[in-house]
């Protein structure tokens, strides 16, 4: 079974998409701003998974530099709307927990000797995992309740 096969069989998606990595349609929160971030990110998870198919060591490294990166951005963004909103405090605490474990996780990989597909094996359970649980109650509530805002922010 190749890389793209097994990534399809843990989203669901084997019958769809059997060589591409895309954001499942399951993941959409339905906030376009926070979707579109969601989505750059999967896409680079399929860069990612080429990159480990192919053994391609300087791209490895630029796909680590891109979740660092990309992941500090986005996670940001959702800070700077949970604060905007004054979200419920559990929920905000539990939020910024997760992104910790992601922030981590690409932190402890800088080190030599990572194990490369336990990170895109991490990555993917913690995208679908989180994306589907804290991100959708959060932009559910935001949805919901905050259509002031919505309306205010709908692109970066
Ligand atoms: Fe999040
Ligand atoms: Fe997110």
């Amino acid at each position: 079974m190749n890389i793209y096969d097994k990534v399809a069989i843990m989203l669901g998606m084997h019958d769809l998409l059997p060589s591409k990595i895309i954001m499942p349609v399951y993941l959409i929160t339905g906030y376009e701003p926070i979707d579109e971030e969601h989505r750059q990110i999967f896409a680079r998870v399929n860069t990612y998974a080429h990159a480990i198919e192919t053994q391609n060591e300087w791209l490895i490294e630029r796909c680590h530099q891109f979740f660092r990166s990309y992941a500090r951005t986005h996670f940001e963004h959702e800070d700077a709307i949970m604060q905007r909103i004054h979200y419920d405090a559990a929920l905000y605490d539990q939020h910024l927990r997760a992104h910790s474990r992601f922030w981590l996780h690409m932190e402890k990989i800088k080190e030599p000797g990572h194990r490369t597909k336990d990170t895109l094996d991490f990555m993917l359970h913690w995208l679908e995992g989180h994306i589907n649980h804290q991100d959708r109650q959060l932009c559910q509530v935001l949805l919901r309740d905050h259509p002031d805002f919505v309306d205010d922010h709908p692109r970066r």
